[in-house]
C-alpha cells in the first residue's frame, strides 16, 4: 500500500485549500491510502521554547505521519506572492531537531498544489516552496502542475463544483501516486 499524507497550509474553516485537500482524499487510486495531516495547534517557532520544552506534540505527530508516509502533497495558499507564515512555520518546526530532517524529509517525494481566488492560482507560492524542498532533501515531483485559480467560482461550500478542476485534481493525485509507488527511497 502506498501511503500519502496531504497537508493544507490554511487554518480557516472555509479554506479553499482544505476543500481541495478533502476532495483529493476521495480520489485515492487502488492500492493508495490518503491521509490528512494538520498544522492546527502548532505554535510559532521559538528557539527558547524548543530548548525548554522540546518539540510540541502537534509537530511530533505531523513529523511522524510524514516520516511514515511514502509521499506528501502540500496544498499551499498564497499570501503576498509567497508562502503563508503559518505553513512555513509548521515546516520549520518539522525540521527540528535538524538531526531528524533525513528521517522525515530525506529523499521523500513531495508534490505541491494550491488554490487562490486570484488569476494565478498560487503560482508564486508554489515556486517559493522549491528552495525549501531542496534544502530539506525532498524529491519534488514535477509531473503535473495544478494551480487552481478563481477558486471562488470552482469551489463552493467546501466542494469542487467544476468538472474540469475535479478531473485535474484526480489526474494530479493519480500521477503523483504512480510516481511514488514506483519510487524507491
Ligand atoms: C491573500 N490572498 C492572495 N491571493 C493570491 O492569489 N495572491 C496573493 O499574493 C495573495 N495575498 C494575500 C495576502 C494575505 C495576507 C491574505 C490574507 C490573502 C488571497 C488568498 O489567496 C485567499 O485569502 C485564499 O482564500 C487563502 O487560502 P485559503 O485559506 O482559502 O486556503
Amino acid at each position: 500500500m502506498t501511503k500519502l499524507v496531504l497537508i493544507s497550509g490554511s487554518l480557516r474553516k472555509g479554506s479553499f485549500n482544505t476543500a481541495l485537500l478533502r476532495a483529493a482524499l476521495t480520489m485515492a487510486p487502488g492500492g493508495v491510502e490518503l491521509i490528512e495531516g494538520s498544522i492546527h495547534g502548532i505554535p510559532l517557532y521559538d528557539g527558547d521554547m524548543e530548548a525548554a520544552e522540546g518539540i510540541p506534540g502537534a509537530v511530533t505527530r505531523l513529523k511522524d505521519l510524514v516520516a511514515d508516509a511514502d509521499g506528501v502533497i502540500l496544498f499551499t495558499p498564497e499570501y503576498n506572492n509567497g508562502i503563508p507564515g503559518v505553513f512555513k512555520n509548521a515546516i520549520d518546526w518539522m525540521s527540528r531537531p535538524s538531526s531528524d530532517i533525513a528521517r522525515v524529509f530525506g529523499n521523500k517525494p513531495f508534490a505541491i498544489t494550491g488554490a487562490s481566488p486570484g488569476n494565478f492560482g498560487t503560482l508564486l507560492s508554489q515556486e517559493a516552496w522549491l528552495p525549501i524542498m531542496r534544502t530539506l532533501g525532498t524529491v519534488p515531483w514535477f509531473g503535473a502542475k495544478l494551480m487552481v485559480s478563481r477558486a471562488g467560482s470552482v469551489i463552493a461550500d467546501g466542494k469542487i463544483i467544476d468538472e474540469a478542476t475535479e478531473k485535474k485534481l484526480r489526474d494530479f493525485v493519480a500521477g503523483f501516486a504512480a510516481f511514488v509507488t514506483n519510487y524507491t527511497r
